[in-house]
Order: structure tokens, then sequence, then C-alpha cells
């Protein structure tokens, strides 16, 4: 029988290179997301399977949980940024990214356990950000959601080992993606950031796909409660230090 992986928010972005990534991998891939149409456009030109889903919503999430009996990998993906100050952010911004990057995993990483426990134990792998080690001003408590998904990822870890299922976290850096657009439009201002960054470009959602892929396979077995940075050695923040020091 294949294995099954659910990828939330994997309508468009990130979400859909891993969906693509895990297809590939021959698994059969359920993709949940909130973008009703985009999620079957994307499921038919991927090879994968459609779900409509909000993470936010028990019912939802309870809903998707009843079709999958026996789950091999569950990608928590699906996030929102809201920017703005601190103090510009609202209780409904706060709820919102809350809700969607720390409540959703949270729901169905619950909802799903017993299907995860099914078979040969399960891989959960949460997208966190390198926003959970560093902080960004004008994000508004997108930091503060992805450092919780860090946490929320340790906490499952040694909560379910014991049931035969991993839990770990990828922080994605700078990333090309219908999220991040606007910062990737300026040719001229691609170029001064991808100087800044140790591997002198920004990233690709495939590039955050690819080890997604190590850690939801056996090659990761004895690997759980980790969150792996995939920023091309953004977090190292030396770069900068150096260029100047050295007039580089
Ligand atoms: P995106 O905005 O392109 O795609 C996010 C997807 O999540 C969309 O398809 C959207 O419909 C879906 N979604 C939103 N709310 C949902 C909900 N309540 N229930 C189900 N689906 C929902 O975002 P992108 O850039 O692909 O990001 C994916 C993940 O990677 C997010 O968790 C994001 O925080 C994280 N990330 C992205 C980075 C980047 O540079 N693009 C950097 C670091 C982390």
């Amino acid at each position: 029988m294949t294995a099954t992986a659910l990828v939330t928010g994997g309508a468009q972005g990130i979400g859909k290179a891993i969906a693509a990534r895990l297809v590939g991998d021959g698994f059969d891939v359920v993709i949940g997301d909130v973008n009703g149409d985009a999620v079957g456009r994307t499921a038919a030109e991927i090879g994968a399977r459609a779900v409509e889903l909000d993470v936010t919503d028990p019912a939802s999430v309870s809903r998707c949980a009843e079709g999958i009996d026996d789950l091999a990998v569950l990608v928590n993906n699906a996030g929102v940024l809201r920017t703005g100050s601190l103090a510009d952010t609202t209780v409904d911004d706060y709820r919102l990214v809350m809700d969607v990057n720390v409540l959703g995993p949270l729901l169905t990483t619950g909802a799903l356990t017993e299907a995860l426990a099914a078979g040969d134990g399960g891989a959960v792998v949460n997208i966190a950000s390198m926003s959970a080690r560093t902080s960004v001003p004008g994000t508004g408590v997108y930091s503060a959601s992805k450092a919780a998904v860090v946490a929320l990822t340790e906490t499952a870890a040694l909560e379910l080992g014991p049931r035969g299922i991993r839990v770990n976290a990828v922080g994605p850096g700078r990333i090309k993606t219908e999220m991040t657009e606007s910062r990737h439009a300026d040719p001229a201002r691609e170029e001064r950031t991808a100087a800044l960054i140790p591997v002198r470009r920004s990233g690709l959602p495939s590039d955050v796909a690819d080890v997604v892929s190590f850690l939801a396979s056996r090659d990761a077995r004895y690997v759980t409660g980790q969150t792996l940075y995939v920023d091309g050695g953004l977090l190292l923040g030396t770069i900068a230090f150096f260029q100047a020091a050295q007039g580089g």
C-alpha cells in the first residue's frame, strides 16, 4: 500500500513544492488548503489529491482527519504573515497569525496522531522560519508565532516519540514565493540582498522541499525535536560585518 502524506497550505509556494517532492518520493499526497479553487488546480497539476482545509477550524481539521486512517507524513506548512509594527498589531492580526501558524499545527497533529502512530510510525515536519531565531522589525507577531512553532515541535517530539512519531521543523530563510513576491520583484534590490546571503542567492521553494523530504524519510529515522534552518547561511549574520571589515 502506498504511504500517505498530508501537506497543509500546499496550494502554492513552499507547500506546493513540498507536495510535488513527496509525490516524486512515491507518497500518495493529500494537499489541504483554505483556498479551495487553487488547491484543486495544484493537486491536479502535480498528481496529488485536494482537500479544502482551514487549519484554524477544529471542525474542518476533524473532517480532513476522518478520511485518513494511516498517515506516514504530516507537513504543517500553512502559514501567514501580517506586516506592521507591534504597536500597530491589532487583536485580529494577532489572532490570525497565531491561529494559522501555531493553533493550526496543534490541531492537525492532535487530530492525526492515531493515524500517524498506525503502520510503521510517522513523521511530522513543521514549517517554522528563520524568524524563530531572529526578529525583523515590522513583521508583527510573526517571529513570536514561529518561535512557538519551534517550541511546539520540541514538546511534540517528546510526547509522540514513544508512539513512533518523529517531529521536526524546517526554518526557511528568504524564499521566493507568493507570500514574499514584493521583496523579489525589483532586480536591483534582489542583487543587493543576495550579496548579503552567504550562498549569494535567495532560496527557492524546492530548496526547502528537499530538506522536508529528508526529514520525512527513513534516513532521518533517529532525528526528532530538531529545527533545521534552510537559509543559505543567513542566520549566521556575519557577512555584512566581514564585507565592511574587509572592504569587500
Ligand atoms: P504562501 O502565502 O505562498 O502560501 C501559504 C499557503 O497557506 C496558501 O496556499 C494559503 O492559502 C494557505 N493557508 C493560509 N491560511 C490557511 C489556513 N487557515 N488553512 C489552510 N491553509 C491556509 O506562503 P509560503 O511563502 O509558501 O510559506 C509557506 C510556509 O513557509 C509558511 O508557514 C511560512 O510562514 C513559511 N516561511 C516562508 C518563508 C518565505 O520566505 N516565503 C520564509 C520562512 C518561512
